[in-house]
């Protein structure tokens, strides 16, 4: 496959992004989107050109690896590259947005959780947007909290600072987590709620706790006096890292616990469709990099599979393999309703859409692939080769 990727005819654009797979990376930033289709000066549509494209890739796999270090400072971070070829904050906050006020209704949401939250990307747009809200991050990966706080937090400044939480520890252990983004001299001056569960007006953490701005406090999750969640969501997939049923009751059980008792929403999502359950591989084009998503064989006893995500970064002529690896139990759409049900939550929804076809995207540029794609609320959904969900369950 040659250097250039395939530009889209308009055509193609059009047809894709009636059709597309948000596992498979979304951004809503229209401008760098509009400066990359510019970009680029190659036109190869065809199946041909993909075919070999992918074996480039395959080829070139073996030569310049990579592996991320802190003082590797001329390789942009595994986390960067995650956030701008995987995320999409903005509209993952307005289904948000929208679901509290179609199921609860009658107040503004403003306190969020983000379960598995990585980087915490969503947890900062959601401050970003407006000073009365506070968001609490919880993950079991302190390199990927750490690095919110260095990148994410550091450029949204003090104040958006002082009203997010981030934990480091297992969603199955949650009160066991501990404190992460912590300044003895912010203490007092956090922010708080009329809706904290211990108390009104009372302060986030006790005044008493040791510790240091980027480490791990001794503060525990069980310690901390939170308010009471509006939205509790756990996004790109995660839910599928937990992988048997008991866990998953456990851990909705757990999110049931925190929300408020006024009304509140649980929101995760999840993709299907017959290419999720074989070996699959997709990449993306971007400016500086390709981002892709490689699917390993589906175990269909466990329903287990192993996802990586790798990107080759242009300039450098380098590769960032495994950057990304997990090990996922693709859970069904009523396995997860009948959790959620039996955890307790009185009513649960599901949102979806219909995703470009694997075979049509395998080589694809930049961002827009579905992005337009509207999610609509569905009782019946029939089979298709990739489609998308958000799950809600209420309170
Ligand atoms: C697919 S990533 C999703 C990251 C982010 N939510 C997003 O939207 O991109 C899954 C995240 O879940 C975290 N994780 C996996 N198992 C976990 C667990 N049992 N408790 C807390 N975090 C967990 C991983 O460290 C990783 O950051």
């Amino acid at each position: 496959m040659g250097k250039h990727g395939k530009k889209l005819s308009q055509q193609q654009q059009q047809k894709q992004q009636r059709r597309g797979r948000r596992a498979f990376s979304y951004n809503n930033e229209e401008e760098e989107e509009q400066q990359y289709i510019e970009q680029r000066d190659s036109e190869k549509n065809d199946d041909e050109s993909q075919e070999e494209e992918e074996e480039e890739v395959e080829e070139e796999e073996e030569d310049n690896e990579i592996s991320q270090s802190p003082s590797n400072n001329d390789v942009p971070s595994k986390f960067l590259l995650y956030q701008q070829s995987v995320q999409s904050p903005k509209g993952d906050i307005s289904y948000l947005q929208k679901f509290f006020l179609m199921y609860v209704g009658g107040r503004m949401p403003l306190h969020l959780q983000e379960d598995f939250c990585g980087t915490a990307l969503l947890s900062t747009e959601w401050l970003r947007t407006d000073a009365r809200r506070t968001a609490i991050g919880l993950d079991l990966d302190i390199e990927a909290l750490k690095w919110c706080m260095e990148s994410n937090l550091k450029k949204v400044g003090a104040d958006v600072y002082s009203r997010i939480f981030l934990f480091h520890g297992n969603v199955l252990e949650p009160l066991q987590a501990t404190l992460v983004n912590f300044d003895p001299q912010d203490l007092g001056q956090r922010i708080t709620s009329g809706d904290c569960q211990n108390g009104p007006d009372a302060v986030l953490v006790n005044s008493s706790t040791q510790g240091s701005l980027l480490g791990v406090s001794h503060k525990l999750m069980k310690d901390a006096r939170l308010p009471e969640r509006d939205i509790v969501c756990a996004f790109n997939y995660s839910c599928c890292c937990l992988h048997k049923r008991q866990e998953l009751v456990l851990y909705f059980k757990y999110a049931l616990s925190i929300l408020n008792k006024r009304g509140g929403i649980f929101v995760m999502d999840l993709y299907g469709g017959t290419s999720s359950e074989c070996q699959l591989r997709m990449q993306r084009r971007f400016p500086t990099f390709t981002y892709i998503w490689e699917q390993a064989e589906f175990d269909v006893l466990q329903r287990k599979t192993r996802i990586s995500l790798h990107f080759n970064l242009q300039n450098q002529k380098k590769k960032l393999r495994h950057a990304f690896s997990y090990s996922w139990r693709l859970w069904s759409l009523p396995e997860i309703k009948d959790c959620l049900e039996e955890a307790g939550f009185r009513s649960v929804h599901f949102w979806m859409r219909s995703m470009p076809n694997s075979k049509e995207i395998r080589n694809i540029d930049g961002f827009g692939i579905g992005r337009d794609i509207k999610y609509e609320e569905v009782t019946s959904f029939q089979q298709q080769d990739s489609w998308n969900a958000y799950i809600v369950g209420v309170v």
